[in-house]
């Protein structure tokens, strides 16, 4: 039988790794397992392994040894993206790509928060799953400031939980802007870090969703959303991140910790397991579906998803490359595996629905 090459475009960082360790680095056992399941190989490489010319990649391939080689092959006709591209002449490289034929999906991994809200809003089912949103300017900020006791500012794009500052209402005129571990009140004028933040245009002023707390801290949960072996969108799994103690902000990257949505969900009596899990599929699938129409490569992304008391579920952020890592930090790995099988499960359909046998 005929077994297609399914191409992952991957970053230096992982190279490295699948270079020292091949198979014993956990995630490429995993995709090596899933291409086995789906009668595909894999093929490991960066962007500039790509030669567009010859129409050609030095890719790592698995030899009979059963160490990864370095192999020149011709372009895979799919291709999983798991890299991340920040200048003009590597997104130029991916479209050039994809004039040529080649099917490369989840080919964007950065969305800015702004323009996702703004999507998002159009869709009148998702409006009340999303905070009120601005862009900041002094004018927003003090709209805002009249609206809501508790506020976050962050920046637009990117930064694992960097830059995200949470200014919060103490009494009729006395303010607090908390920053990293600082915290600084004021009342008419603007601390330094409140006025660099709300004048530059990279960041966006959000009201800050009541997220529910476990032990008290804050927690939201990464739902990981991917397309399957049918071609349709999935919730693969839900992983909660606590903050660590406080803090405003889960992200593990600082210091936030994973546990399962249902121990999370133990501290709240009146909430429901099944009715939690339902509401954030609901709404998980219908926000990707929706941002599915702007970009339509998507296949594989992180919600960051915020619960209320009522175990209603608020949208926080659309991360295009899932780290995946949180499920295996709270102990769940057969969920975190499925994060690894589903893409290729989707690579398969691809290579059934849409590329003609040769
Ligand atoms: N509106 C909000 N209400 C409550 N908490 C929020 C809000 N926005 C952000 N947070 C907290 O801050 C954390 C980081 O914010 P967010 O996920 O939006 O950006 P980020 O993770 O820094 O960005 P990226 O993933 O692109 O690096 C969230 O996980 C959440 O804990
Ligand atoms: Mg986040």
């Amino acid at each position: 039988m005929n077994t297609p090459t399914v191409g992952i475009l991957i970053g230096g960082l992982i190279y490295s790794r699948i270079k020292k360790n091949g198979s014993d680095f956990e995630p490429i056992s995993f995709y090596e397992e899933a291409c086995i399941q789906y009668g595909l190989s894999p093929c490991f490489f960066r962007l500039k392994d790509i030669t567009l010319e010859t129409n050609q990649i030095n890719a790592l391939v698995k030899g009979e040894k059963g160490k990864y080689e370095m192999k020149v092959i011709t372009i895979p006709k799919i291709i999983h993206n798991r890299g991340l591209f920040f200048t003009n002449k590597s997104k130029l490289k991916i479209k050039s790509l994809q004039k040529t034929g080649v099917i490369i999906f989840n080919d964007r991994n950065r969305y800015g928060k702004w323009g996702v809200h703004e999507i998002l809003m159009k869709n009148e089912e998702l409006q009340p799953h999303l905070p009120e949103t601005k862009r900041a300017s002094s004018r927003n900020f003090i709209e805002m400031m009249e609206k809501y006791k508790e506020l976050i500012i962050k920046p637009n794009s990117g930064s694992l939980g960097g830059g995200v500052v949470m200014v919060e209402k103490k009494d009729r005129d006395l303010w607090e802007v908390r920053y990293r571990q600082k915290r600084e009140a004021f009342t008419n004028e603007w601390p330094e870090i409140i006025r660099k933040k709300v004048l530059n245009k990279n960041y966006i002023i959000q009201e800050r969703i009541p997220l529910t707390e476990y032990q008290g801290s804050p927690f939201d949960l990464r739902v990981s959303v991917q397309k399957n072996g049918l071609g349709e969108w999935q919730v693969t799994g839900v992983v909660g991140k606590v903050a660590k103690m406080g803090n405003y902000v889960t992200n593990v990257a600082k210091g936030g910790t994973c546990k399962t949505l249902n121990e999370l969900l133990n501290e709240y009596s009146d909430l429901d397991f099944n009715e939690v899990y339902q509401s954030i599929e609901d709404f998980s699938i219908k926000a990707v579906t929706e941002l599915n129409k702007y970009f339509p490569n998507l296949a594989d992304v992180g919600l960051d998803i915020g619960l209320t008391s009522e175990g209603f579920p608020m949208f926080i952020e659309c991360n295009g490359r899932d780290l995946r890592y949180s499920f295996k930090i709270a102990q769940m790995p057969e969920v975190w595996k499925a994060t690894y099988t589903t893409p290729i499960s989707y690579a398969r359909y691809l290579f059934d629905s849409k590329i003609d046998e040769e």
